[in-house]
């Protein structure tokens, strides 16, 4: 069941696009991911999806009302902001309670019911010890759970949460994303995670939404949106290093460097496509050989192998190699559009 419909939903500050045009169903209970470069748009959507935002055009509606006109507080949406903005000179218990205290007169709480509906959140998050801290007597982590806390504490139906993890340091980060994926199941909410990090997308998304430019390029599992990328922005976004791209004389095609390997490595030949490949730099990465190379005719940029060390080839830098890629792992992107186009023989095709 779709929770949240948001149709041609649309953002405009003067000559700016920063949404433009967005149809997004969002199910109830999925932890969606919005993957994005730098200002295409991810934190205006949000903050149109929370109410903080008037859209210049479009609709959202949540639960099956048009909350397009609403305050946010009538939305049943909390949103976790990318620096936390947690109260500085408040403590733990009081920054938690601040929106049930905030809550207009209709809904007040009593101080008991306040206690323990922050005691109960702080619990979950398991920062129950720590109510009477500062927030500077926090470590970046701790923060991190307070702010999701404060969201969480009115129980509403949407958690957006914008960047949330970019604070930490990569140990810290790998934890609490493994903690917020654990907390969303058996809370069972319905999140809505913005991240510019792919792997933390690939890894939290039940769903991936990947924006460029004020617009949706492709949505789906983090599978789909690996294997079977809609367009060459989607492909090269995703994965590193990025998906190779060849322009030949009416197409572009892509393979990924770890499906560009040594020609005696392929049980079937006749399924793959061979490549002269000239080796001109070799990078040993522990678990995996990054080689730097030219194709033969396509000599104009870099083309990369991702080779697994467990491997036992030898790649030896200024020497001619034959490489192949299995026609299943091709893609190909129209010229000038970037759109994909499937090929039913891609063997015809190059
Ligand atoms: N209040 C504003 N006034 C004018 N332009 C804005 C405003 N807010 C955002 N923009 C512009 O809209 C575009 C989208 O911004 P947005 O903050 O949504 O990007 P983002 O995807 O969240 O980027 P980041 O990953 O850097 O946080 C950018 O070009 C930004 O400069
Ligand atoms: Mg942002």
């Amino acid at each position: 069941m779709s929770l949240v419909q948001i149709s041609g939903l649309k953002k405009y500050f003067d000559t700016v696009h920063a949404v433009d045009g967005v149809d997004l169903e969002i199910k109830q209970g999925e932890f969606l991911v919005i993957l994005g470069p730098s200002g295409c748009g991810k934190t205006t959507l949000m903050r149109m999806i929370a109410g903080l935002e008037k859209p210049s055009a479009g609709q959202i509606s949540i639960g099956g009302a048009d909350v397009t006109a609403l305050p946010p507080r009538k939305r049943g949406v909390s949103m976790v902001f990318q620096s936390y903005a947690l109260y500085p000179h408040m403590n733990v218990f009081n920054n938690i309670a601040f929106p049930l205290r905030a809550q207009r007169r209709e809904k007040k709480f009593d101080k008991r019911v306040i206690r323990e509906k922050v005691e109960d959140t702080a619990r979950l998050l398991e920062i129950d010890m720590l109510l009477d801290r500062r927030p500077r007597q926090l470590s970046g982590g701790q923060r991190q759970r307070v702010a999701i806390a404060r969201a969480m504490v009115t129980q509403p139906a949407v958690l957006l949460l914008d960047e949330p993890l970019s604070n930490l340091d990569a140990k810290l980060r790998a934890n609490a994303r493994d903690e917020l994926k654990d907390f969303q199941r058996s809370s069972d909410i319905t999140a809505v995670f913005v991240t510019h990090d792919q792997i933390e997308a690939m890894g939290l998304g039940d769903r991936i939404v990947v924006m460029s430019e004020g617009k949706i390029q492709q949505v789906g599992t983090p599978q789909q949106i690996y294997d079977d990328p809609a367009n060459e922005f989607v492909a090269t976004f995703l994965g590193s290093p990025s998906m190779n791209i060849i322009a030949s004389a009416h197409h572009k095609f892509g393979f990924r460097p770890e499906h560009f390997l040594p020609k005696t490595l392929n049980d079937n030949p006749e399924n793959a496509r061979i490549f002269h490949y000239f080796v001109k730099r070799v990078e040993y990465l522990g678990s995996d050989r990054l080689v730097y190379g030219y194709v033969q005719g396509h000599d104009s940029h870099l083309t990369l192998a991702k080779v697994p060390s467990n491997v036992r080839v030898s790649l030896d830098v200024e020497t001619d190699y034959e490489f192949a890629v299995h026609y299943r792992d091709l893609k190909f992107f129209d010229q000038r559009s970037g759109a994909r186009i499937t090929r039913r023989n891609p063997a015809e095709a190059l």
